[in-house]
């Protein structure tokens, strides 16, 4: 599949696994079950894979909800000003709330994101991300738990996707940089 598209494994399916089943017991520790259900909120469509896995990893009972978000503006990388294209279907004031990402890479999305929720009036508000770069580090964003943080390279797979493809890889690998300079 993607046949010389990927330089290399950074992430192996294992190493995923091992990481979601440690966050997964990181998180119950912190939200034993309790009068309400967690509610993890996953933005699409990079983190689906990562929610899907963590939800079953939990041994709590979690419920999900989805946003759809567009960043304004032309530029590749995000502005930090956003749309949103999908609401969440549900009120999540009182709820305990863990937002679930792919990756933090500007951190842009996830400080406007924070920000819109906390307005909600959460009883409290997590972040559980799988992946972290050095540049999220610069943006004030205040990150619970983290799986892996990584080298500043162009990431693809378990959900992170370049042009929409790669999404369906079930390991983290470096896009060849042939890819998207042709
Ligand atoms: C990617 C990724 C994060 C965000 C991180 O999503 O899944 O949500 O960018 O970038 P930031 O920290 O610089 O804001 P993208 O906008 O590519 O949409 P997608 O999840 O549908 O791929
Ligand atoms: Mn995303
Ligand atoms: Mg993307």
């Amino acid at each position: 599949m993607y046949d010389g598209d990927i330089a290399s494994v950074l992430i192996t399916e294992q190493e995923i696994s091992d990481k979601v089943t440690e966050l997964a017991k990181q998180v119950a520790d912190d939200h034993p079950e309790g009068d309400s259900d967690l509610v993890l909120i996953t933005v699409l469509k990079g983190a689906v894979m990562f929610m899907a896995d963590l939800a079953r990893a939990l041994p709590v009972p979690v419920q999900l909800e989805f946003m759809a978000v567009s960043s304004y503006g032309s530029s590749t990388s995000s502005s930090g000003v956003v749309r949103i294209l999908k609401d969440l279907d549900r009120d999540i004031a009182d709820r305990r709330v863990v937002i679930v990402e792919d990756i933090i890479d500007s951190g842009l999305t996830l400080s406007w994101l924070l920000k819109n929720l906390q307005s909600r009036r959460p009883r409290s508000l997590e972040v559980c991300t799988l992946l972290r770069k050095p540049d999220a580090v610069k943006v004030e964003v205040p990150v619970k738990y983290v799986g892996f943080d990584i080298p500043n390279e162009f990431v693809v797979g378990y959900g992170l996707d370049y042009a929409e493809r790669y999404r369906d890889l079930p390991y983290i690998g470096t896009l060849d940089p042939k890819v998207y300079s042709s």
